[in-house]
């Protein structure tokens, strides 16, 4: 595979295809039927696209991602004056692309590659849609993210109040590729105001789709004993504004 096919819908697994058609109803308007927030699928993308998948991104973007840091202020325990008032910044350890810069390294090499294209393919749209019932509009935010061993997102909420688009919640789209030095990576997320959900995100060609914000953080990478710098877990990331019922 030299490029992303254009449309999204041609990756997927035979099980994929039937939540995309509507086929799978137990898997579709998840955010319509209940109160549900968050859900995580695996082997929605055929295994070996997924390796496909994997080797172009390494092979043709990696090198061009930046690394996003943002550690933990020191002041955060010098400056503290009072007992159990520490509070967290937003803290992380990822190498990352925004593609907000068409002219940006990063963006010209995921055209080349076909993945500009496919992350903005209806078919990548409409399958959001179809696992939430939410109606989305097509303008999207995309993004690319690897974690390598140790890389993590700490605590935060994704609220963008600020943000036009986004401040009244959006969708989070997730496509995952993993390889098999990943020993484990974790989303952790609120229920009820408490860090008390886990889920293991480290699954080859899977999704998870999020309806924003609420708290989550995701576990420091690891990788197998002795395979720790193979290990990388990558991201395709979408997020959609939820369009009003009547707009
Ligand atoms: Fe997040």
């Amino acid at each position: 595979m030299q490029k992303f096919p254009s449309e999204f819908s041609d990756l997927l697994s035979p099980r994929g295809q039937r939540i995309l058609s509507g086929r799978s109803p137990g898997d579709t308007a998840l955010f319509t039927r209940s109160n549900k927030y968050f859900a995580n699928f695996s082997n929605l993308i055929r295994r070996e696209t997924a390796e496909d998948c994997m080797r172009l991104l390494n092979d043709s973007l990696y090198q061009s991602l930046h690394l996003e840091q943002s550690g933990i202020p020191a002041e955060t325990i010098t400056e503290m004056t009072e007992n159990y008032t520490e509070a967290l910044p937003k803290t992380m350890h990822i190498k990352t692309a925004f593609f907000r810069r068409r002219s940006a390294r990063s963006y010209l090499a995921a055209e080349k590659i076909g993945l500009i294209a496919m992350m903005r393919s209806e078919s990548f749209a409409l399958f959001a849609e179809v696992l939430t019932g939410l109606r989305l509009d097509r303008e999207r935010n995309i993004q690319v993210t690897c974690y390598e061993q140790g890389d993590y997102a700490g605590p935060h909420n994704d609220h963008h109040p600020a943000s036009e688009y986004l401040k009244d919640g959006f969708v989070d789209f997730h496509v995952m590729f993993t390889n098999r030095a990943v020993a484990h990576h974790y989303l952790v997320y609120e229920e009820k105001g408490h860090f008390s959900k886990i889920v293991s995100i480290n699954n080859q060609g899977g999704v998870s789709i999020y309806r924003l914000p609420f708290w989550h953080y995701t576990t420091p990478l690891a990788g197998r004993p002795g395979r720790e710098s193979e290990a990388r877990r990558w991201l395709l990331l979408g997020s959609f504004r939820i369009l009003d019922p009547d707009e």
